[in-house]
């Protein structure tokens, strides 16, 4: 059998056939099962190396591949961004701490270690390849009680991300996807990352579209049956900007205030958009 079925749009977006979602379900399946068992996992006084450990071993121990040890010298099975970084978060590493920084990145501060706090709010991030389909996807948890504005942030963001996926369907355009979600987060007072977005994905991690968490309405390539997909909005309690650290990884919000992100991988239908990452056990949000 062929490695790739299926056709490129002149956008160089895939069409992947009928047959291929099945792949596509198995390992977002696998991915939100991890991020389910997760759940019991986060609490004041965990560190984040030792939830990444414990992913690490469920992909082992479902026969799976983790899609980002090994990626772009990325050492993880997962990223795992805390309060005010974005993405790209790396487990085990002490976490940053949220006071400005005023004169230089070599002045970066960061707590002592990577436990987490009572009030921490995190996203956890996984990737897994399961007989070569990749399942991607994140979600929001909460160590012990958090701010009032941080779960509203929360509640924001995870519906933004869910409004987006209302508006995937054949005939719409990768710009009504964006500005759909813009509205949302700044109609709540928040705003939308500009400087990293969702992506095609298939047999491969990234593949084009970039899928903008902004943008106009009728832009962009106009989406298919057989496109597959990631949405993964980042919204911020402040400003959109954000800067990556000095280990080349974890992003911050430039002015330290905190962000959230939701994850789903999706499959475009003929009348919709399928979930490929629902989660097993209705836990998807953090609260409910
Ligand atoms: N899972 C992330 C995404 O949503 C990518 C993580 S790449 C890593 O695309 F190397 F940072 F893990
Ligand atoms: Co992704
Ligand atoms: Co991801």
């Amino acid at each position: 059998m062929e490695k790739h079925r299926g056709r490129l749009t002149s956008d160089g977006i895939r069409i992947h056939e009928a047959a291929e979602f099945e792949g596509m379900r198995r390992a977002g399946r696998l991915a939100a099962e991890i991020l389910d068992r997760c759940i019991p996992l986060v609490a004041p006084g965990v560190t984040t190396g030792a939830i990444d450990a414990a992913i690490q071993a469920m992909v082992e121990e479902a026969g799976a591949i983790s899609a980002t040890i090994g990626y772009r010298g990325y050492q993880h099975a997962s990223c795992i961004s805390v309060n005010h970084v974005v993405c790209h978060g790396i487990p085990g590493a002490p976490i940053p701490a949220r006071g400005k920084e005023t004169v230089s990145r070599s002045l970066e501060k960061r707590r002592a270690d990577d436990v987490l706090r009572d009030g921490d709010i995190l996203n956890i991030d996984v990737t897994v390849v399961v007989d070569g389909w990749y399942g991607d996807s994140s979600r929001m948890y909460i160590a012990g009680t958090p701010l009032p504005a941080a779960l509203n942030l929360i509640q924001v963001t995870h519906d933004a991300l869910m409004i987006g996926i209302e508006t995937a369907r054949p005939g719409m355009t990768f710009g009504d996807i964006g500005a759909a979600i813009q509205t949302y987060v700044e109609k709540n007072g928040m705003s939308v990352v500009r400087d990293f977005c969702g992506h095609g994905l298939g047999r491969v991690f990234h593949a084009p579209p970039n899928v903008l968490h902004y943008g106009r309405p009728g832009t962009g390539a106009t989406l298919e049956e057989g496109m597959f997909f990631t949405i993964e909005p980042m919204v911020n309690l402040g400003r959109a900007e954000t800067v990556v650290l000095m280990d080349e990884w974890t992003a911050v919000t430039a002015d330290r205030n905190l962000s959230a992100q939701f994850e789903h991988s999706v499959g475009i239908t003929a009348t919709g958009c399928e979930i490929f990452t629902q989660s097993p056990a209705d836990r998807f949000h953090p609260t409910y």
